[in-house]
């Protein structure tokens, strides 16, 4: 039994070093401009949903979805996440195909995860990946007004709406689930 337990020990070590080996060597490869594998990608999504269940807080938005909120979440996306996620004239960001993991286009494709889970990606940053924690850099209520307008994007009340598309010129998302939907 010693012995088994000292072979697996032993295995484990020497794949260890073997890995770090290739890796000091230059085997690993380390492009960014090619789509991730199916597989990789699907491990990675599962990883980062199940450790943000595990570390994330379950806290309520502090911050109530009033109209201005909702306007104030639009502006802070905008200045800092439309570049990587997609802006409000619903167009893919061209900067985002060369990521690797590339960004979700979350303004077309909103996450419909619970906010305090949303709050957590946001405050702390997925690494490995080009997606900053934003709480050096933005305040508190700024994450959670971005937080409130990200989530509700599919149902934003009508002056964020009518804001929406007077600085756009495009309708959101919310106004085009009552008509027709020409983006899918
Ligand atoms: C420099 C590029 C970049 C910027 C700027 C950026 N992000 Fe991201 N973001 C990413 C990348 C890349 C990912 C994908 C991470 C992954 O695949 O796990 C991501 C993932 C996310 C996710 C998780 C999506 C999901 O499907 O779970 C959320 C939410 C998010 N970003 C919100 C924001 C917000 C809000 C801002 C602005 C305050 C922002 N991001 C700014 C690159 C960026």
């Amino acid at each position: 039994m010693r012995n088994f337990v000292l072979g697996i020990v032993i295995t484990i070590v020497v794949l260890v070093i073997g890995g770090a080996g290739l890796a000091l060597l230059g085997f690993m490869p380390t492009r960014a401009n090619t789509p991730p594998p199916d597989m990789e990608r699907h491990l990675a999504m599962s990883a980062l949903d199940n450790s943000v269940e595990r570390h994330a807080p379950r806290i309520n938005n502090p911050v109530p979805p009033t109209d201005d909120n909702l306007i104030e979440g639009l502006k802070i996306y905008t200045m800092n996440c439309a570049l990587c996620h997609g802006g409000i004239d619903r167009q893919p960001s061209t900067l985002g195909k060369s990521f690797y993991p590339p960004p979700p286009t979350l303004i077309l494709h909103p996450p419909d995860d619970e906010e305090w889970h949303v709050f957590y990606v946001i405050r702390t940053g997925v690494r490995y990946t080009g997606m900053p924690a934003w709480d050096k850099a933005l305040s508190e209520p700024d994450m959670w007004k971005v937080t409130a307008f990200l989530t509700r994007i599919e149902k934003l009340p009508p002056a964020v709406q009518e804001y929406w598309k007077k600085s756009s010129g495009v309708t959101s998302p919310t106004g085009e689930q009552a008509g027709h939907d020409e983006h899918k």
